[in-house]
């Protein structure tokens, strides 16, 4: 069981950069858990009915960062889920807020040379397109970062079964 009494907050929520994991151990942690999982991308792509490849070429990313605080708005304000958060929703401040006030957040850090040949030939990712994606991956790392180690528990995530069990163990009743 998880013990959403000892963290003191209404919902795990799972951030970091791309390719760091946080949907594939959302995923492994709701079926643990036995509770629901959701997703920002996922629910932007449904409600739009559209990828967020397709919806930064039609729209431009100032249009998907709305739909995104959007979205994160209403998944953070929920009871008793899992979600995994795009890894760019933490630049906005409101969502930090929710983050804050809602979730226990657990952030996934993944060294970005790891993360660059996780990324390598994935091109579902419209920031990483036709440039050079070490050179973006450091440059929105450096962002972020102070964001991401806000987090309630960081978690080292090279070998994605070993934070799983860590996570696990810091969690459960
Ligand atoms: C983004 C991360 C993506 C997605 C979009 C923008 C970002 O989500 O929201 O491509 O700005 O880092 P993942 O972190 O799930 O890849």
């Amino acid at each position: 069981m998880l013990n959403f009494d000892k963290i003191r907050k209404k919902n795990i929520c799972l951030v970091g950069m791309m390719g760091s994991g946080k949907s594939i151990i959302a995923k492994e942690l709701s079926k643990y858990f036995k509770i629901q999982h959701l997703d920002s991308d996922t629910e932007i792509e449904k409600n739009a009915g559209k990828s967020i490849n397709l919806l930064f070429k039609d729209y431009g990313e100032k249009i998907f960062r709305d739909l995104e605080m959007e979205v994160c708005t209403k998944l953070l304000t929920n009871e008793n889920c899992i979600i995994s958060l795009g890894g760019g929703s933490i630049c906005n401040s409101k969502i930090r807020e929710l983050i804050k006030k809602y979730s226990y957040s657990i952030y996934l850090k993944v060294n970005l040379g790891t993360l660059e040949k996780r990324l390598k030939h994935n091109f579902k990712r419209p920031l990483l397109k036709n440039v050079n994606k070490k050179q973006k991956l450091e440059e929105i790392y450096r962002e972020r970062e102070k964001y991401y180690n806000r987090a309630n528990l960081i978690i080292d995530n090279e070998d994605k079964q070993k934070s799983i069990k860590k996570i696990i163990e810091i969690l459960k009743t």
